[in-house]
């Protein structure tokens, strides 16, 4: 990466952290009422793998459980096995006939069975007669929830919200305790699901009379330059009451307030004008804050503050999707919901850092591929900037896998909608609904059926945003109707049936929900480079350049020129931003493959090449000048070994050791040479390659050099963020990479590296993106993958200094020091 790449990613984070800042700001001066108290139930959990009939009631010795805190995955510590989930299935969606043995599908990761978690806490505040609200944010998966040994509710599916009201459970000025059974079934997943208490868990004390969960509704209606409608519903429970709404802005002005007592059953309404709104979009994340007190006479009985942005959305025949009123295409890229050697997890700070590489890329759109995101995600997105298409099921009635959501799709789809909805719908990053990926239903009069019903739901609930569905058998829905429903229609893949789809289908655009699927590993190169479906090798790893894609899918440049040249076509969402647990297509067969090949980028979240060609493409921002692969092929010599570069310009020359191989410009003669320059002779050398990429005019614009680097030498350790926060969960992601005695990169080295953390911060996981490696996140030691891992550093709740060091043998150790404030 070159050094521009990352001054010009300062400059944008620094304004990112002022942006930041001033939101907090707002928050903190709105936001201190006491008349509605939330507790986060973070540390001082007992977790317990296995069954235990007695666990959920009251008086249990837990003593000997292991204490945890929450957001926890049990299953992340593995250890990997083959035996895990194994399965013996015919994966009908990639087209298989034959049921063949699958490991590692679900990520190898011992997540199936039961595990229960306990937490014991006072509420000091608390009053009776108070409301007492339990909320989660998902737990993995059919969660059973206790409360002083009695069942207070169950949620089957994993990736949902869901609360209950628990006023009468509740014992004042005493401990509570709290018991959550969870248990998963193999066969469930198609990918790693995670395991345990992934998301927050909080405890509302607020009043009776007081705004009901998930209750208010914030859309902006009208939106032009001068003046916004901004539209708020309030659902309140309680008699008499007076409802004040401020509307603050990112400075912390207010700008607006109204009042109102006019109630319409349980609900008000008001329409609150903010003159001259600053527009939320990817470039300018604007964000303002409502804070909305209620009040029976003159007693202020709640207040709670909802952080909307003001923008307009629309999907029209012949226009195409437009944003504040232009027309733009999703670039967007679809991610699963583990953060890789953190698995499931929820940790701002790695969710922070996929978004902050995905923007560098120029990406302004995430697709939470197959199900409900985390609250935190769509946070994040809002105040950096992306584009959400929320997705609720991979699965309606019809199964992909024996225990699937198949099994609750009858009674819950409805209730698990809604909760979708009520939960994330004033997050100004959402802009479409998703109710399906590519689902089996999609065959049959039923599916049509089931379609509309859940779009009819969504559309209840929220008549602001379209639905979408990821169709792959786009053939049958073109024959049966389901295509056509849908408010937008999604295609996974199948490119050469776009302008069937576009013909066939009503909606006049037609949506990439699902494209590419191109596989690579990391820094691998695999001779002869040619172009194809289902390549393997036997080291279980796929090539980077970015030729090998599944027998469903294809390479990016098939969508590029789609999207370039369609105008019906609203954007894409590639499969995937970043590599993930599970689903090792193509090696479903093959052990010890565990975790993609899919990413843009690998599990550690390093860059492939593949992040250049489409950052060469999406980021109009900054230039782009990648060259691939490395150059130390070491009995090579005189072996063609082409040269491919990614770049923003339409034409370079290339040098090897001073001699030019030649011009090359970007061209129609195929799709690949549309995007990418290709020196497909060249014979390896060691030495030093040179590239220059030209101007419009022809003009050198910029260069990049890479060398045949020497013996490997020492290590280097560069960290994303030096300064973290003293609050126990940041994190500083550090790159380990090998150099030689002058500081080229060596690309090569899998040497087995050991790291320890010293002062106030503590070692938490390391990962090299290998998709076959086993070795287990959170011990302090693990192998080079192409040269490099990524160590992630966690702070304590004591700020002060932090030491990582990192030894390897017959490599120059190295440290850093980290600060956490
Ligand atoms: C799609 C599916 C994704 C993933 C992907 C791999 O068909 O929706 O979940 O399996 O294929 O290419």
């Amino acid at each position: 990466m070159s050094s521009n790449y990352y001054i010009k990613r300062d400059v944008f984070f620094q304004k990112l952290r002022f942006i930041f800042l001033l939101a907090l700001l707002s928050i903190a001066t709105t936001s201190f009422a006491q008349v509605r108290v939330v507790t986060e139930l973070r540390d001082n959990w007992k977790f317990r793998k296995g069954q235990d009939e007695a666990a959920y009631q009251k008086e249990f010795n837990d003593k000997s459980w292991q204490t945890v805190t929450v957001p926890h995955d049990w299953a992340i510590y593995g250890p990997f096995s083959k035996e895990v989930d194994k399965q013996e299935v015919a994966i009908v969606q990639n087209n298989e006939k034959v049921a063949t043995e699958k490991t590692g599908r679900t990520g190898a990761l011992p997540y199936i069975g039961e595990g229960w978690y306990r937490n014991t806490f006072t509420l000091p505040h608390y009053k009776p007669g108070q409301k007492v609200i339990l909320l989660f944010e998902g737990a993995m998966s059919e969660p059973k929830v206790y409360l002083n040994g009695e069942k207070v509710g169950e949620w089957n599916f994993g990736y949902n919200y869901f609360y209950f009201d628990v006023s009468e459970h509740i014992v004042a000025s005493k401990p509570n305790t709290l018991a959550v059974q969870l248990s998963n079934k193999g066969l469930s997943s198609r990918w790693y699901p995670g395991a345990g208490l992934y998301r927050k868990v909080q405890v509302i004390v607020k009043n009776q009379e007081s705004i009901d969960q998930w209750g208010t509704f914030i859309t902006t209606p009208f939106v032009s330059a001068g003046l916004a409608k901004v539209n708020i519903k309030t659902k309140v429970s309680g008699e008499n009451i007076r409802l004040v709404t401020s509307i603050v802005d990112a400075a912390g002005e207010t700008v607006a307030t109204d009042e109102t007592q006019t109630i319409f059953a349980n609900e008000f309404e008001q329409n609150i004008g903010v003159k001259n709104p600053k527009l939320w979009s990817p470039e300018s994340p604007n964000l303002y804050t409502a804070v909305t007190r209620l009040y029976i006479g003159n007693e202020l009985k709640d207040e709670i503050t909802t952080r909307f942005g003001i923008r307009a959305i629309s999907y029209q025949a012949g226009v195409g999707f437009s944003l504040n009123g232009e027309v733009r295409k999703f670039k967007g890229v679809c991610l699963h919901h583990d953060l890789g050697p953190l698995g499931a997890a929820v940790n701002k700070a790695a969710l922070r850092r996929q978004l902050q590489i995905l923007k560098d890329m120029g990406c302004d759109a995430i697709r939470s591929s197959h199900n409900m995101p985390s609250i935190e995600q769509l946070e994040l997105c809002d105040e950096l900037g992306f584009m959400f298409l929320a997705e609720s099921f991979d699965e309606w009635e019809k199964p992909k896998v024996k225990n699937g959501y198949n099994r609750f799709f009858q009674t819950d789809a409805e209730k698990d909608i809604v909760n979708l909805v009520h939960a994330t719908r004033n997050h100004p990053c959402i802009v479409m609904w998703s109710s399906g990926n590519e689902v089996p239903d999609q065959h049959g009069a039923e599916g049509v059926k089931h379609a509309k019903r859940l779009q009819e739901i969504f559309r209840r609930e929220d008549p602001t945003r379209p639905v979408t569905v990821g169709m792959d058998q786009v053939k049958a829905t073109m024959a049966s109707g389901f295509g056509a429903v849908l408010d937008v229609p999604g295609l996974n893949y199948r490119t050469h049936l776009y302008e069937d789809a576009f013909k066939a289908f009503p909606q006049g655009f037609i949506l990439g929900s699902e494209t590419a699927s191109t596989v690579s590993s990391r820094g691998v190169y695999k001779f002869p480079v040619e172009k194809g479906p289902e390549k393997t090798y036997p080291d279980g790893q796929s090539s980077s350049y970015d030729l090998e894609y599944c027998n469903w899918s294809n390479i990016p440049e098939d969508d590029f020129i789609l999207q370039d040249t369609k105008p019906w076509v609203i954007g894409q969402f590639v499969w995937t931003g970043f590599d993930y647990l599970g689903e090792p297509t193509p090696y479903d067969n093959f052990w010890p493959s565990r975790s993609s090949y899919f990413g843009i980028n690998d599990l550690a979240g390093l860059p492939k090449d593949r992040y250049f060609l489409y950052r060469s493409q999406w980021n109009a921002q900054d230039q782009t000048l990648h060259m691939l692969p490395h150059w130390n092929w070491a009995g090579r010599e005189g072996q063609v070994t082409p040269i491919f570069v990614y770049t923003n310009h339409d034409s370079a020359e290339l040098f090897i050791n001073g001699k030019s191989m030649g011009v090359q410009r970007k061209n129609n003669a195929s799709p690949l040479h549309r995007y990418r320059l290709m020196w497909m002779d060249v014979k390896y050398e060691p030495g030093t390659v040179r590239v220059v990429a030209f101007d419009k005019d022809g003009k050198p614009a910029t260069e990049k050099t890479m060398v045949t680097a020497g013996k490997p030498h020492k290590l280097v350790l560069e960290s994303d963020r030096k300064i973290i926060t003293a609050d126990g969960q940041d994190i500083s992601f550090v790159t380990v990479s090998v150099v030689d005695e002058k500081g080229n990169p060596y690309p090569l080295s899998n040497d087995q590296l050991t790291f320890s953390v010293s002062g106030n911060g503590k070692y938490l996981a390391a990962c090299n993106g290998d998709a076959t490696s086993l070795e287990q996140f959170h011990l302090p030691t693990m192998k080079l993958f192409s040269g490099k891992l990524v160590v992630l550093v966690q702070s304590t709740t004591k700020p002060g200094n932090i030491k990582l060091s990192v030894k390897g043998k017959n490599l120059k150790a190295a440290e850093l020091l980290l600060q956490s404030r």
